[in-house]
């Protein structure tokens, strides 16, 4: 059993969304790959994991696995009654397959069953794994798509979204679930809750604007803090000072409203795509989420007739003595992209000139 799914890129959206705005995220054209094939040892319990990823090759069973996902499951509820970066770190743990087994044990609880067939489990990924492109999402849509239809329970897409978002907790405590939906449905979707504490409803949109041809992806560098602290932080201070925060968070859902008008219209007009973009980066800027030497990098872009945004949560600060600004993934739009070819300051920075509205998540049965 083989399943697929791309990456994703928040094309904008990140950080209001957590307060209830709305979300336009994109599938990439980087697919990540799990095989699943009977396990080539005797014993019934035996599960064998392979992935560059994952160190290598791990050899486990299922005990192991269904104890490891419960205990995780039991820390990430503690973690919810008291959340914090310490309580995180604990939830997730050092171990290199912790979202394999995570995602297997999950899909175990799932169907009820308390373990599985013995299994070996291969990982590719042509996506760059901690760089913002979503590639927790893809392993664990693939590790519960695969082994829950070669189990004969293909999930529904409701089912699907769940389990992964299920798993994804347990790899970033909070998350909104967009990246699990964008890896799910491909294509472009809007994320957009419908009332506080509800969950976020998604809309598969039909996009076939020219404008999604000219963006290029960045990768800044993997940021110094987890998307879990630097959401933290954020939360820390709109609530102290909502005054401030709350019309920032309020225009950052308007032009991201505006940014899907400008993407599904009819017209093409990349000078009020470009309006909406900067708009959007001087508000999280204004969050604290994009360290100085990054900020100096968009303003390079500006100057050369560009624009760009964070694409993703962003950073608090640079990482020390690093080679790279790291702030993750760096959207940059601009109306003749290859233009950016010829930029030297954006030569450091390894570049993806992926498509975005890329198929979503495939499960392949062999024939
Ligand atoms: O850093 P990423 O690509 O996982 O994106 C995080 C997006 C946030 O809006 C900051 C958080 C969320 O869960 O939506």
């Amino acid at each position: 059993m083989v399943a697929s799914a791309p990456g994703k890129a928040i094309l904008i959206g990140e950080h209001a969304v957590v307060y209830g705005q709305p979300a336009l995220i994109a599938a990439v054209g980087l697919r990540l790959t799990t095989r699943l094939t009977p396990a080539s040892e005797d014993s019934s319990s035996t599960v064998e994991l392979h992935a560059r990823e994952l160190g290598g090759r791990v050899t486990t069973d299922w005990p192991e696995i269904v104890d490891y996902a419960t205990q995780a499951r039991r820390r990430w509820e503690h973690y919810t009654r008291t959340p914090g970066a310490a309580g995180f770190a604990e939830v997730r743990g050092d171990d290199p397959a912790h979202l394999v087994k995570v995602a297997l044990g999950e899909a175990a609880r799932f169907l009820d069953e308390p373990g599985g067939p013995p299994l070996q489990l291969h990982l590719y990924s042509d996506l760059p794994i901690g760089a913002g492109f979503g590639s927790s999402a893809a392993v664990a849509v693939t590790v519960l798509a695969a082994y829950l239809t070669a189990r004969g329970r293909r999930p529904s897409t409701r089912d699907l979204e769940a389990l992964a978002l299920e798993t994804e907790r347990r790899q970033h405590g909070m998350p909104s679930g967009v990246d699990g939906a964008a890896v799910i449905h491909g294509g472009v979707v809007w994320a957009e809750r419908e009332g506080p504490g509800e969950p976020l409803s998604i809309t598969p949109l039909d996009l076939t604007s020219p404008h999604l041809s000219r963006f290029r992806i960045f990768d800044t560098g993997t940021p110094a803090q987890t998307t879990g602290e630097v959401v933290a932080a954020v939360r820390g201070r709109v609530e102290a000072d909502h005054g401030t925060f709350d019309p920032i968070l309020e225009r950052m859902g308007a032009t991201a409203r505006a940014f899907r008008r400008e993407l599904a219209g009819d017209r093409d007009d990349p000078e009020s795509l470009m309006d909406l973009i900067r708009t959007y980066q001087a508000d999280l800027e204004a969050l604290g989420v994009v360290p100085p030497a990054v900020r100096e990098l968009i303003r390079r872009v500006e100057a050369a007739g560009g624009v760009a945004k964070i694409s993703g949560a962003g950073a608090l600060a640079s990482p020390e003595g690093g080679d790279r600004p790291g702030a993750g993934s760096l959207l940059v739009y601009q109306p003749e992209p290859h233009r950016l070819d010829d930029l030297p300051f954006l030569e450091p920075f390894p570049h993806y000139a992926v498509p975005l509205g890329a198929q979503g998540y495939r499960v392949e049965t062999p024939s």
